[in-house]
């Protein structure tokens, strides 16, 4: 990792993810988590304060040591035990079966291989596991598209390899998860070329 992805990224994404549009969706992907969760691209820990009390345990995955720093705050107001446990969402370190729910808000992007951690993912949970994930990607109309094609160099340039255009749902069906809940929608305040955000609930098929 260079210094601008170890020692600045993990901090701009702590203040752009922490607007006040976002918590609202926070809230609502966490909403019926229960039981040891693992937590995808855990970055500064900012769904903690949405985690509910049935919530029994959380495996944080998180490749930005600064981003697990900059959680320490929040970490100490939660009574739910977090650990780091894994660095790398397409090589997790837990045996078959281990969780009764994952999830990944706004990471699908960032993760190289998508693919691979959906497999990692399924393999992770146990039978009849959920994956709550809210995430952007690929805009539903084509104008946005259009946009979001051009941009798609900067932006992965500046955030770490973030992609703007992946297909949220797409990947997840290909990946063989079934979804069971979905909202697509323009993030409020946000361009629409960065707020095309999916949110739902999906099960291995
Ligand atoms: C846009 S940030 C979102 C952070 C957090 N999920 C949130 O909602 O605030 C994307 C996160 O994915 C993490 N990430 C990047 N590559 C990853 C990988 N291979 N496995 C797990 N997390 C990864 C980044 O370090 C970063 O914390």
């Amino acid at each position: 990792m260079g210094v601008y992805s170890e020692h600045v990224l993990p901090r701009i994404v702590d203040f752009a993810c922490n607007l006040k549009d976002v918590h609202p969706q926070r809230r609502r992907v966490c909403d019926g988590l229960a039981g040891d969760v693992v937590e995808i691209g855990f970055g500064s820990g900012l769904n903690v304060p949405y985690y509910p009390q049935a919530v029994t345990s959380v495996a944080a995955v998180e490749p930005a040591d600064l981003g697990w720093r900059l959680a320490a705050k929040r970490l100490g107001e939660t009574s739910v035990p977090i650990r780091r446990a894994g660095l790398d969402a397409q090589t997790l370190p837990f045996p078959d079966d281990s969780f009764d729910a994952a999830l990944s808000t706004w990471t699908m992007c960032t993760v190289p291989d998508i693919a691979a951690a959906l497999r990692e993912l399924r393999r992770v949970l146990k039978p009849g596991g959920t994956l709550h994930f809210v995430e952007h990607g690929l805009a539903p109309d084509e104008r946005v598209r259009r946009w979001q094609h051009r941009l798609n160099p900067i932006q992965e340039r500046l955030f770490g390899g973030c992609q703007l255009t992946r297909p949220i749902v797409d990947l997840l069906r290909d990946g063989d998860f079934t979804i069971t809940e979905l909202d697509v929608y323009y993030e409020d305040g946000t361009p629409k070329v960065f707020g095309a955000n999916s949110l739902g609930i999906a099960r291995p098929s």
